[in-house]
Order: structure tokens, then C-alpha cells, then sequence
């Protein structure tokens, strides 16, 4: 098969604010960059991104970079790397100043400065008193960010190969990424990327559950071919549901809400998180006020026919307030839960929201490919961003800290990614075994005949990852997850498309994505079976106890028979001291 052939210094995968960020310090520094989009590039998830960045502004209270690491460290349970911690704490506040200097419009106080609000896990002085450290524009802050970093990119003529599907990484037999096949999804036609250097930049996979505030392209794209290529995922086990999603939905109602002055209710109008978290309270962090929703509802205080949800009122704010900081949520609350809260509390449930694990990275975006911590990086291969896990979240992510990540990492291997490329200016010769598996895994998709469809089977393996992997786990039922997964990862191979066109053929896509859900999903179920201690996220009420003894520790699972290992937890900042571990209370 002909197969059409494109050079560039560097490939990026995926245009929301990682990719993004990248790829302008790349252009800027006159590299031939393409970047590699599924969608047009402000469709990218990022814009969904509402309530803010965090950084230490100190533009509304006292606030210091070295409490938002503490924060940040307590918030992951003590399981992230506090060197990278450190570096993305300090580097937020130039990097917020540098999206601001781009043009990024963010709400202002009427000094003129930065906008700031209050978000969960946030203190000052090391636990005190509640801090405001998110930068917003509205509750629109990830469509402000990404449609300003798309316009720097198009002025620094960044190549953008909108619609375009990343399919197979292309290595050759030294490891190093020679770049990427990719398929074109308007005319079906794949098209072969060569780089010096790949960076996957591919978001999240919070569709591998039934009910997420994510949007249909995060499915774990980039994760998933990083475990074909024979990469590990790090610490999948850590998902994080977001306390307030749109009950029986799912859709985002930002933490923006209880940071400027909302709370949750049960069903006797109780504000029953000055239970869960005296001091915080609504303002705890999300891991925590999750499960005392979803504890809340266990217990019988859910409102509703079905008794299913808690409530978050916001109308005491007033409609000002809502207009100026809130407008987004009023429209989805109208469109999705058909409440206006001007008036009447919105409907809300945990929803799935981010994985904290990743492709395993050095913060400097390298991909480290074993669980040694001093190995080799993977030469030329880079990731950034949710598909990353450069160990700043570790077991929790506090809100604010997602759309901070994307920036400070980005920019940061598109940085390392210029020296890279000022030491290895020829493209490497071509893999054609490589190319041949890659085409064929697209290929089988031509198949024809009966079979189930797609559908069928992601709906099937998103109700399982929600009833076996949600808030809550216990050993039997994940364990009975785990079986059920592997099962449907061998149906994978009865699923036929049911359109064969070239154009636009949303089915082949569809079915790209649904190999690339059921690989992530196991990663996740396999992981989180093992880990037998409740940490962040992870909360096992057969293991109620967190166990820095035995697992203080990363996990890195590989697809090749579903095998884990285990690697250390980098305690040692770069100029300060170390947060030892404690009891996290909020
Ligand atoms: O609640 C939110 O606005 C989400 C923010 C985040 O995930 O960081």
C-alpha cells in the first residue's frame, strides 16, 4: 500500500492546553511542528475546563506558592512527587502571568488584577485558614485559555492537521519514536508522521465511565498507545469523581459554585459536609466531599423519586453574582437538569472526571519507561498533560491544579523538546515493520460480515468500569470487574463495523476509540484491584486504612499480561524540605 509520507522536527498529539502550550514554544523557536487533532483544535476538552487555574497570586487573600505545594502534597495523599510538585507550585504563577500577557481575558477585581476564587484543598499558612487561588474568567476559564493559546499558534504558523485521528506510535528497534500513523478522518486515507520527536498530548479517558462530565473524544488515546507500544500506565488506580456533576447526567457544575459561597444539601436541606469536613466543608477536597455525597445518599438522605442525589444551592448568591462569575453553569443547569439556580438548587451527583495516573514522566515531560527511577527516558518520546502522570497529583487532584498542569508541562517539554532536536537534527531511518503493524491494526477494521457493533460493546464495558471501578471498592466486586473487562477485551474481536465508507465515517473512529476505552479500562480495574489501602481517590472499605508501609508506592501496569510493578514515591523537593506524611483532615 502507497502510504502518503509528512516530515516534521516534532509531532504533537492532541490541541488542548498541553499540546497547545508545546507547540507555540516549539514554533516560536522556528521548529517545523504539526499538531495532530481528532477534532478542530478549540473543541479540544480543555475548553470545557470552567472554574480556574491555581496559582499564588495573592490577589484576594495571603497566599505563597510553598502553601499550594503543601496543599497540593496533602491533597495527594502524600503519594505525589514532590520535586515535580515544587517545580509546577512555582512555576504557576509565571505561567499564569505569561497566559495573561497572550491576551487571555480573565475576570478582574476592580484593582484591575486577576480575578481570583476560592477552590477545595486550598490553605493558607500550611492548614489554616481557607485561601482564594484560582485564576478565572468566569466559569469559562478553559475556553479563555485554549482559544488564546490556538490564535498564538496560528500567528507562529504552527501546522495543524485538523481531524485527524493519531492511530499507532511508530518506534524503531532501539526505542526511539521515529513519529506517528495517522488517519484522516474526512477522506478514511491514513497518513504516515515523521518526527525526531513525538509528544502525546491526548487528554483523558473519562469515557471509560458510563456517567462523566467528560466529553466523547476523551477516550484515552494517547494512554492506549503508549500500552501497544509496550509503555506502562503509572498509578491508574487514582480516578477521581467530581463531587458535582449533574445528577443522572453527569455534566460539570464547577467547584467554582461552593468557592464563591454555594453548598450542598440532603434531603431535610441540611448542609450535611459540616459533618464529613468541620473545617472545610464544602471546600474540602473532591475525594473526600464525594464520598460523603455518595455516602449520604447510601444512607437515605438523597433527594429526588429515587432518593439518588443531593442538591447545591447557590440561589443566596443572587443573580448578579451568578450572572458575573456563574453564567455557564446557569445555562447548563436550564438546558441539562431544566433548573434555573437563581431560583432552585441544582440536582448533583459525583460524576467520573480525570485520571490522575498517566504515561509515567519525568517532569520534565520524558517518558520513563520502567520502574526504575533513575532508568533511562524513552529518547525522543515526551508526554504532558492529563494523558501524563507526572506524579503532581498522586492519588487526589485538587480542581485548579488540571488546567496549571497542562500549562507548566506543556511549555516545559516543548522547551526540552528544542534541545532535544538541537542534538539529534536527522530523522532516524524508517521502521517498516513498525509502519506494517500499525496499517494492519487499522486495516482489520475493513472486516466485514456479522458481528456486535460498537456501541454494543462500549456500553457494556462503561457500565462495568461504573458498577466494578466507581467511588467505592471492594475486593470481590473488583475482582469480579476485572474478569468481566478481560472478557469483553476478547469480544473486541467479534465487533464489525456497520458503515465501510471513507468519509467521515464516524464508525471506524467510534471503533479506534472503544480498543483504545477497553485497554485504559482494564489498566485502571487491574490497578486498583491490587492496591489494598485506601489513598485519595482510592477508597477501599475493606482497606479503610491508608498504609504508608507497604504502599507508599507508584504503580505501573504494561498490557502484555496485564502485569504490574511498583516504583517509588520521589519525596524529596528540589529546594525545600519535604512534607513528611500525616493524617490528611480538611
Ligand atoms: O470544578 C471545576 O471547575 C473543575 C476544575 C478542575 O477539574 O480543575
Amino acid at each position: 500500500m502507497a502510504l502518503e509520507k509528512q516530515r516534521f522536527d516534532t509531532l504533537i498529539m492532541g490541541a488542548g492546553g498541553a499540546g497547545l502550550n508545546a507547540a507555540l514554544q516549539l514554533a516560536n523557536a522556528n521548529l517545523k511542528v504539526a499538531v495532530v487533532s481528532k477534532v478542530f483544535p478549540t473543541r479540544s476538552h480543555t475548553v470545557a475546563a470552567q472554574g480556574g487555574v491555581n496559582a499564588a497570586l495573592a490577589n484576594v487573600l495571603p497566599d505563597n506558592w510553598h502553601w499550594h505545594m503543601f496543599d497540593t502534597v496533602k491533597g495527594s495523599d502524600y503519594l505525589g512527587d514532590q520535586d515535580a510538585i515544587e517545580y509546577m507550585c512555582r512555576e504557576a504563577i509565571p505561567t499564569v502571568y505569561e497566559l495573561e500577557h497572550n491576551g487571555v481575558p480573565f475576570s478582574r477585581l476592580t484593582n484591575g488584577k486577576i480575578y481570583q476564587r476560592a477552590f477545595g484543598g486550598q490553605s493558607q499558612n500550611f492548614g489554616g485558614e481557607q485561601a482564594a487561588r484560582t485564576c478565572a474568567a468566569a466559569d469559562r476559564t478553559g475556553h479563555a485559555i485554549l482559544h488564546t493559546l490556538y490564535q498564538q499558534n496560528i500567528r507562529a504558523k504552527t501546522h495543524f492537521y485538523d481531524e485527524y485521528f493519531a492511530v499507532d506510535l511508530i518506534r524503531d528497534d532501539e526505542g526511539y519514536v521515529l513519529g506517528a500513523l495517522v488517519l484522516n478522518i474526512a477522506t478514511g486515507e491514513p497518513l504516515l508522521i515523521e518526527s525526531k520527536t513525538a509528544l502525546l498530548a491526548t487528554g483523558g479517558c473519562g469515557q471509560v465511565f458510563r456517567t462523566t462530565s467528560n466529553a466523547h473524544i476523551n477516550t484515552g488515546d494517547g494512554m492506549a498507545m503508549a500500552l501497544r507500544a509496550g509503555l506502562p500506565l503509572m498509578d491508574m488506580e487514582f480516578f477521581q469523581f467530581h463531587p458535582t456533576g449533574i445528577a443522572g447526567k453527569g455534566m460539570l457544575i464547577t467547584e467554582g459554585v461552593r468557592g464563591e459561597g454555594g453548598y450542598l444539601i440532603n434531603k431535610d436541606g441540611d448542609r450535611f459536609m459540616e459533618k464529613y469536613a468541620p473545617n472545610a466543608k464544602d471546600l474540602a477536597s473532591r475525594d473526600v466531599v464525594a464520598r460523603s455525597i455518595v455516602t449520604e445518599v447510601r444512607e437515605g438522605n438523597g433527594v429526588g423519586p429515587e432518593a439518588d442525589h443531593v442538591l447545591l444551592k447557590v440561589n443566596h448568591l443572587g443573580e448578579e453574582v451568578i450572572a458575573k462569575r456563574l453564567p455557564g453553569i446557569r445555562e447548563s443547569s436550564k438546558i441539562f437538569a431544566g433548573v434555573d439556580p437563581v431560583k432552585d438548587p441544582i440536582p448533583v451527583f459525583p460524576t467520573a472526571h480525570y485520571v490522575m495516573g498517566g504515561i509515567p514522566t519525568d517532569r520534565f515531560g520524558r517518558v520513563m519507561p520502567t520502574a526504575d527511577d533513575d532508568g533511562d527516558h524513552l529518547p525522543g518520546l515526551y508526554a504532558a498533560g492529563e494523558c501524563a502522570c507526572a506524579s503532581v497529583h498522586g492519588a487526589n487532584r485538587l480542581g485548579g491544579n488540571s488546567l496549571l498542569d497542562i500549562l507548566v508541562f506543556g511549555r516545559l517539554a516543548g522547551h526540552n523538546i528544542i534541545e532535544y532536536v538541537k542534538d539529534n537534527t536527522a530523522h532516524r531511518p524508517l521502521d517498516e515493520a513498525s509502519v506494517e503493524k500499525a496499517v494492519s491494526r487499522l486495516q482489520r477494521w475493513d472486516a466485514k460480515g456479522d458481528g456486535i457493533t460498537v456501541s454494543q460493546l462500549r456500553n457494556e464495558f462503561r457500565k462495568t468500569m461504573e458498577d466494578h471501578a466507581g467511588v467505592f471498592r471492594v475486593e470481590d466486586m473488583m475482582a469480579d470487574g476485572v474478569e468481566k473487562v478481560k472478557r469483553l477485551r476478547e469480544k473486541l474481536s467479534e465487533v464489525r463495523l456497520t458503515d465501510h465508507s471513507s468519509t467521515f465515517n464516524t464508525n471506524r473512529t467510534e471503533a479506534l476509540e472503544l480498543e483504545n476505552l477497553i485497554d485504559v479500562g482494564l489498566s485502571i480495574a487491574v490497578s486498583a484491584l491490587h492496591r489494598k489501602e485506601s489513598r485519595g481517590a482510592h477508597s477501599r472499605p475493606d482497606y479503610p486504612k491508608r498504609d504508608d508501609v507497604d504502599w507508599m508506592k507508584h504503580t505501573l501496569y504494561w498490557k502484555e499480561n496485564d502485569r504490574l510493578d511498583y516504583k517509588g514515591v520521589r519525596a524529596q523537593p528540589l529546594t525545600v524540605e519535604s512534607f513528611p506524611p500525616k493524617e490528611r483532615v480538611y
